[in-house]
């Protein structure tokens, strides 16, 4: 009779194990069993019991979540079970930063209020810039980001006591707030212009512009066609369910570690070019190729192993990125006003023919999120090295997302996972005349 459960036997003791499956809300894609139970299968007393070992993680939860739903295979991404394409056409960013944290879209009364109290925190202290100024004339935006954010740490000692919802929800406020304010300082500092006060009057991203971007004049009147295409990249940047910055917010926060730090080191992690920084590694290659006759042997070097087709590949899609769908037909749109970036050609070129050839596609290697950003952020006057900032930024409504629901999820202790050791297993002491030269 069918169960809800393995049967497994252990062929070294004959003994057999009911391990139960639990499932989520999609069985097909959450059925799981505890690798605490696995614990039970030993050899003797003696034993510690078998673990599951799952280098990267590759096959392994390591939380139950409710926040955002992804169907590699199919390319689907959900957040709270709206489908992100019509969150992208119909809403904006700080509502879809309100349905993560909240669980479900705000009413008008709870969306003012949010809005309200996520602008009444764009202002930071002063001495933040003594912080920036430390910095050297050309140092990347992103380390000073993530230093920026842990500094904040510094002015908000309270923000320690996490498990108060109170204190939580004043420092979601800040973070969500403020970092659009680092952003800008970190970028204006790159350009050695003086730091923009927030202009709390404009909308969220329009206040981002307006810190980024004004110059002299009395007030920054933001663009409405890339205010608008901002903000759409904010809401398909703003969650990505366990990925690895988000899996860094959860194992730095599992420690009681403040929500500052703990973004500070999601940002961290975002940094790498495997992950967030994919987007500036994106423009390099594209520069480095030059032009479209270059593409095949691109193509060649990638196949030899010589390079990565940036931007390309996932770890849970294994069909077209959603999102990367969104953002290629959002460039049309920044163009129209930008003008075009002549890279938006060799990139769709490099698509034809990566998907093609039998390499990408037997691999199941498709566009992510990462591959088209950039081209539209390099449109709209960012450099390069400040695209995976312009990620960050929105990312922050998910990181809080995520971090809440982990401090309120019973199941979750501090994150400390175990090793398969493989080293010597005991050896004495030798002072230093008596080892040998090698
Ligand atoms: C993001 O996790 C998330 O959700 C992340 C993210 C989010 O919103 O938070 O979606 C954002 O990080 C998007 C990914 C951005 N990174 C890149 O574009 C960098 C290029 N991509 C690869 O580095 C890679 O695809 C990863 C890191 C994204 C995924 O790597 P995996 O899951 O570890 O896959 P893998 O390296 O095991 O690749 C499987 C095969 C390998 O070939 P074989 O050795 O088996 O023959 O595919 C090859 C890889 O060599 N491969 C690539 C490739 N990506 C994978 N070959 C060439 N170019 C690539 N980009």
């Amino acid at each position: 009779m069918a169960s809800d459960s393995l049967s497994i036997t252990d062929n070294r003791t004959g003994k057999t194990y009911e391990v139960p499956i639990k499932y989520g809300t999609f069985p097909l894609y959450g059925a799981s069993i505890r690798g605490a139970d696995l614990k039970n299968i030993k050899v003797s007393e003696e034993d510690f019991g078998l673990m599951s070992f799952d280098p990267s993680f590759l096959n392994s939860a390591s939380c139950q979540s409710a926040i955002t739903f992804i169907d590699g295979e199919r390319g689907i991404l959900r957040y709270r079970g709206y489908p992100i394409e019509q969150l992208a056409e119909q809403s904006n960013y700080l509502e879809v930063a309100y349905l993560l944290l909240h669980g479900a879209l705000p009413n008008k009364a709870q969306y003012d209020a949010w809005v309200h109290d996520i602008t009444y925190h764009t202002i930071v202290h002063e001495n933040m810039k003594e912080v920036f100024h430390g910095f050297h004339y050309d140092a990347h935006p992103m380390p000073m980001l993530i230093s920026t954010l842990a500094a904040l740490s510094t002015f908000y000692p309270a923000s320690r006591n996490v498990m108060d919802e109170g204190v939580r929800m004043l420092q979601i406020y800040r973070l969500l707030g403020k970092v659009i304010t680092l952003a800008a300082m970190a970028y204006r500092h790159t350009q050695g212009l003086p730091y923009v006060m927030p202009d709390n009057d404009l909308s969220y991203v329009g206040n981002f512009m307006n810190m980024l971007w004004r110059k002299a004049e009395c007030r920054y009147n933001p663009n409405p066609v890339l205010e608008r295409a901002l903000d759409v990249l904010f809401i398909l940047h703003a969650d990505h369910e366990q990925n690895c910055s988000t899996n860094a917010m959860r194992v730095v926060a599992s420690s009681q570690s403040d929500p500052y730090c703990s973004a500070a080191a999601a940002a961290a992690a975002l940094y790498g070019p495997l992950h967030g920084g994919a987007n500036e590694a994106v423009l390099t290659m594209l520069r480095q190729i030059g032009s479209k006759d270059k593409v095949p042997q691109f193509i060649k070097d990638v196949k030899d192993r010589k390079a990565l087709l940036m931007g390309f590949g996932h770890r849970v899609y294994k069909n077209y990125d959603p999102r990367a769908k969104v953002i290629k037909r959002l460039a049309d749109e920044v163009f129209d006003v930008t003008g075009k970036n002549p890279l938006i050609e060799l990139a769709v070129e490099l698509e034809r023919i990566a998907l093609q050839d039998d390499f990408f596609v037997s691999r199941k290697l498709f566009p992510n999120v990462d591959f088209y950003s950039g081209i539209i952020y390099e449109a709209m006057g960012m450099p390069s090295e400040y695209f995976t900032v312009v990620f960050a930024v929105p990312r922050m409504a998910g990181w809080l997302a995520q971090w809440q629901e982990m401090i309120l999820d019973t199941e979750q202790k501090i994150a400390r996972p175990r090793q398969v050791y493989t080293g010597v297993a005991i050896r004495d002491y030798e002072p230093i005349e008596k080892r040998s030269a090698k």
